[in-house]
């Protein structure tokens, strides 16, 4: 059965849905089978993934249309339960059930086998169909910005989860967004995050002007530009979430991703994804050198290493120092 997992946050515009189609596409790209479930009435996810679907959740909850019925493929292993405005006034129809809190967890049931992964998009207020994702979920993840605002948002949105789910046990990962460590706030907002929550805080996601641009093309980040920063900070996400759940490609999967230069503007399909060749030397790659050392420069503890989305990552848990190489070389 696939997991479910609500990626919520009770602020809007801080990453969530970036964060579902990056982290979805990318476990796609490895062979995993992923159903997108959209609970935010601004449909955000059928324009990120530029896809225009003709049957949405709405009919699924209110008019009891079968889940199979009104899924969008989207990718290869990648489907859309797609949102839009209608699901505003399906709210109070849902509310007035005495399941109320189950509705989501029940209309889901019919595919949990079809998929590994079931990512549900949250919106960014206190809404029945967001009580409903939790409930349905037995994995929460939170992206958060790093802003005071946001770290006591976030303590909330713990809160809220203990509530529900009697405990905060479910609460696999809390991934920093548009990070920028230029700033001193940042930093030191980040280490009192590691301080209050421990490895639930992953690496960060930088901010990345492209990973806006590709939303605004209808297209995940690999697809997009899959040598910019927002392309590998999320391949390093897709690579320790899918170790945490202990997700294994199985042997039909989706070729391991190899991606074409950056001009590429429709999305990949597989077969180009296995042949095309990898992109030219960029003037920011600087030579592989200590690439191949096995231990941390910072701090001398043994590297880990992980291929992803077209990188050979190497990197420290102890101290998150990391590099990544691409083709014929490095960069930070
Ligand atoms: N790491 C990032 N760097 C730069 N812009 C980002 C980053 N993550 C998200 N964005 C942009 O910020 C805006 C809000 O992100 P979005 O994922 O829609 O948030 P939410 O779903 O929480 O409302 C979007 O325009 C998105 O493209
Ligand atoms: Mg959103």
């Amino acid at each position: 059965m696939g997991q479910i997992i609500a990626v919520t946050n009770l602020k809007g515009g801080i990453g969530k849905t970036t964060t579902v189609v990056n982290l979805s596409a990318g476990l796609a790209l490895k062979g995993a089978r992923v159903l997108l479930v959209d609970v935010d009435a601004q449909g955000n996810l059928a324009m990120a993934l530029g896809v225009k679907p003709r049957r949405t959740l709405y009919e699924v909850l209110v008019d009891g249309a079968r889940i199979t019925d009104c899924l969008t493929p989207a990718r290869p292993n990648l489907d859309l339960l797609a949102a839009d405005e209608s699901l505003l006034a399906a709210q109070p129809t849902i509310a007035r059930r005495p399941d109320w809190p189950r509705v989501l967890d029940q209309a889901l049931r019919p595919a949990r086998n079809s998929y590994d992964f079931i990512f549900i998009d949250c919106g960014g207020s206190l809404t029945v169909l967001n009580l409903n994702a939790l409930y349905a979920a037995n994995d929460v993840v939170i992206p958060t910005t790093i802003e005071p605002f946001s770290i006591k948002g976030l303590e909330m949105q713990v809160l809220q989860i203990a509530r529900v789910k009697g405990g905060s046990g479910v609460l696999r990962a809390i991934v920093p967004t548009m990070y920028d460590s230029r700033t001193r706030q940042s930093v030191e907002l980040i280490e009192q995050l590691r301080t209050r929550y421990g490895s639930l805080v992953t690496a960060p996601i930088r901010v990345n002007v492209r990973l806006s641009e590709s939303s605004a093309q209808g297209q995940s980040i690999y697809e997009y530009d899959p040598r910019s920063r927002g392309a590998i900070d999320y391949a390093l996400l897709v690579e320790h979430l899918s170790n945490l759940w202990g997700f294994r490609p199985s042997e039909s999967a989706v070729p391991a991703p190899v991606f074409p230069p950056r001009e590429a503007s429709t999305p990949v399909q597989p077969a180009a994804l296995a042949v095309a060749p990898p992109p030219q030397t960029d003037p920011i790659i600087a030579g592989a050198g200590s690439f191949l050392s096995a231990t941390c420069p910072n701090c001398g503890h043994a590297l880990q290493r992980a291929t992803v989305a077209g990188y050979r990552v190497a990197y420290c848990n102890h101290c998150r120092y990391r590099r990544q190489e691409l083709l014929s070389g490095v960069r930070r």
